[in-house]
């Protein structure tokens, strides 16, 4: 009796290890993108305003490619945003309120791949109007898997989490990260983990 049981037990347990492997994501098997908006120049850092020569959320997008071995999309309006902080809220706060679709500079079909990870500000507590434009024209990425990234100063996800989900239902969407803009230089430990576990 006690002997049975035993073989049984050694039966199913690497069963089960296969099984919960399986049920992490496997990048190095998987075609994966990365789509982001991101904008350089003037912007909220930390306490005040600070010139970037390369966006936060472009950061937070490199480092998910270089651990993931994806692909990079940049999401851009075809219209530029301004460079000043000031005007470039201005303009996001009307187009936030118009619910605007703004045209974009380039287009990516993300066909071809299994995964994709869009990643944004957080602009006015939610996604800048050019990735709800971009998840328009990717039929909001029916029957992929997605996953969010965002960076902000001090709104967290704002609506941008749920905003996200709700534009793709019939996606699988998974856990995301967000971060303040100015600690995503440093947080390729953090971005390592969060990976590790979807
Ligand atoms: C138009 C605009 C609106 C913003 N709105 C918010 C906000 O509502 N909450 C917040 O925490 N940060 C807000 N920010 C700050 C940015 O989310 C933050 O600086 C972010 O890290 C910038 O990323 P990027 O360099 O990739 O554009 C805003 C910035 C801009 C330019």
């Amino acid at each position: 009796m006690h002997q049975k049981r035993e073989k049984v037990d050694l039966e199913l347990t690497p069963r089960i290890t296969m099984m919960m492997e399986n049920e992490k994501m496997n990048f190095s098997k998987k075609k994966v993108l990365i789509a982001y908006f991101s904008k350089k120049g003037e912007n909220w850092y930390l306490n005040g305003l600070t010139d970037l020569a390369k966006g936060n959320t472009e950061i937070f997008a490199e480092t998910i490619a270089k651990l993931t071995g994806g692909d990079l999309f940049e999401i851009e309006a075809k219209k530029a945003y301004p460079d000043s902080y000031k005007e470039c809220c201005d303009v996001a706060k009307d187009e936030y309120k118009a619910k605007a679709r703004p045209e974009l500079l380039n287009h990516h079909e993300a066909k071809d791949y299994d995964v994709i990870f869009v990643g944004w500000p957080c602009w006015w507590g939610t996604m800048p109007m050019p990735v709800y434009t971009w998840l328009e024209e990717v039929n909001r990425l029916s029957g992929k898997i997605a996953i969010p990234f965002e960076t902000n100063e001090g709104s967290g996800w704002g609506k941008g989490e749920k905003d996200f989900a709700l534009e793709l239902k019939e996606a699988k969407v998974m856990p995301g990260l967000q971060m303040r803009g100015h600690e995503v230089k440093t947080a390729e430990a953090s971005i390592k983990k969060w990976l590790e576990n979807l």
